[in-house]
């Protein structure tokens, strides 16, 4: 396992970052992690911190269209307060997607857990769809199989407004578009019902997986102060 607070990007302007973000997230060899962390300055609220959001992502879309002849699109957008520790998984998406994840402050620490499923899929010559159909980390045993591919990043800045871009893909290598998936997980390491840990979610694809036009929820997404759950899904 590999304890790497050396992973976070420290980031004044997402915009200014954004390519250095594409190359990590967007990879299609294994010399990249597969994710990306930007910590944001402290004084940055929550709105900015959704707009800032929004504009990496049209930044990403337009590298993205650059590359492969085609722009993201959100999938879903929401905000949620919560504090569940989550074992290794994907995010039920499709077989190419990306996980944009807003972070506020919090005083909830949590340790931030990556793996490198593709790769470690890669290294038993199967592809990454069938590595976890026989070795779901869910379960204990596939966990294990994942232990020289696990990133833990420990504090965090959690005192800070946090982006995290992740390749939730599970294409098979080779195939058109395809990119190197990763799978996440979070340890709570003490709850605590008194305080908030809000957490802006949105999901991103190829338009090609889109299924409708999320503008006006996007607009809603930056500028609404609920946290209500789910605005598009
Ligand atoms: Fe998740």
């Amino acid at each position: 396992m590999t304890r790497a607070a050396s992973m976070l990007i420290e980031s004044t302007d997402v915009l200014q970052d954004a390519e250095t973000v594409f190359e990590r997230v967007f990879r299609t060899d294994f010399t990249q992690p597969g994710f990306a962390v930007l910590v944001l300055p402290a004084a940055m609220g929550s709105h900015d911190l959704r707009h800032s959001m929004k504009l990496l992502k049209e930044r990403l879309s337009a590298l993205h269209a650059e590359r492969w002849s085609e722009p993201l699109e959100y999938l879903s957008l929401g905000r949620f307060d919560q504090q569940a520790t989550t074992r290794l998984h994907l995010d039920g998406a499709p077989e190419r997607s990306f996980l944009m994840l807003g972070y506020e402050p919090t005083p909830v620490c949590s340790d931030f857990h990556i793996a490198d499923y593709s790769r470690c899929a890669h290294d038993l010559g199967i592809t990454p769809a069938d590595f976890l159909q026989k070795h779901n980390p869910m379960f204990s045993a596939g966990a294990e199989m994942l232990r020289d591919y696990l990133i833990t990043i420990s504090d965090w800045q959690e005192s800070r407004p946090r982006i995290v871009v992740i390749n939730n893909g599970m294409a098979e290598p080779g195939t058109s578009g395809a990119t190197h998936g990763v799978l996440h997980g979070a340890t709570i390491l003490s709850p605590d019902s008194q305080a908030s840990r809000v957490i802006n979610s949105t999901m991103i694809a190829p338009a090609c997986f889109a299924t409708c036009d999320p503008a006006m929820h996007v607009q809603q997404f930056v500028s609404t102060d609920e946290i209500s759950g789910q605005i598009l899904s």
